[in-house]
């Protein structure tokens, strides 16, 4: 396995597992919490989050300063949005999640922390909660496994024109199971680069932790 050599503020490598700091002493999901000098590290495992799988595969940049504002499309119950939440404690994640029973979770979470705004809405359809966040987020994260995620990805840069970077993971399975994966990733590659603005900054295998996916890394060169 590689070794993890992240450079972010806001996260830690010990013995090879990563960790984010937190203000926080409470688990959100299960992970393990080490109490360090003023403040807690939860354990932020590859196989629970695909961002973590992104970081510990070698992504070369984690665009989540400690001010960022976040739009997080498919929050689901809030497991990778509460490390985002620890990284960016004075900014904002903006975290969309559809489903009810998920979305409920992600309520209480943002009871605790006061930098999640949850929003149960139709990432298809951002004008259901544009008018929230007022202005374009920093960074825009997208981990919805639907067939046109690539689309609902681009629809929210239309409608969020001043994003800068973006991290989207794609499930090239959920998109088209009878494909091989690196066929349907380059399908949608295609799609990105035939929009104008948009630098694809890197591509990173993450089936080594989540079957069929694949982690793209964005920038807004416009
Ligand atoms: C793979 S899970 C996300 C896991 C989460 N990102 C994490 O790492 O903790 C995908 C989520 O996207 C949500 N979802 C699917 N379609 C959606 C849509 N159109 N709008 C908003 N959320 C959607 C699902 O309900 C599900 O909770």
């Amino acid at each position: 396995m590689r070794k993890i050599s992240i450079k972010n503020h806001g996260v830690e490598v010990i013995k090879d597992r990563l960790y984010s700091r937190s203000q926080f002493a409470e688990s959100v999901y299960g992970e393990k919490i080490i109490k360090k000098h003023e403040y807690f590290l939860h354990a932020w495992e590859p196989k629970k989050s695909k961002l973590s799988a992104a970081i510990s595969d070698g992504i070369s940049r984690l665009p989540i300063e400690e001010d960022t504002e976040t739009l997080y499309l498919g929050a689901s119950s809030g497991t990778t949005v509460s490390h985002i939440s620890d990284i960016s404690n004075d900014g904002k994640i903006f975290a969309i999640e559809v489903a009810p029973e998920p979305f409920s979770k992600l309520l209480n979470l943002s009871e605790n922390r006061r930098n999640i705004y949850p929003v149960m809405a139709n990432a298809r359809i951002p004008d259901e909660y544009s008018f929230f966040l007022g202005h374009s987020p920093d960074f825009i994260y997208q981990d919805i496994s639907q067939k046109d995620q690539t689309e609902i990805l681009l629809r929210n840069m239309d409608a969020f024109p001043e994003w800068n970077y973006a991290i989207y993971m794609l499930k090239a399975i959920s998109i088209d199971s009878a494909r091989k994966p690196d066929d349907v990733l380059n399908e949608q590659i295609s799609k990105l680069k035939k929009r104008k603005g948009i630098k694809i900054i890197e591509t990173i295998n993450i089936s080594n932790f989540h079957r069929g996916h694949f982690c793209i890394l964005l920038q807004n060169i416009t």
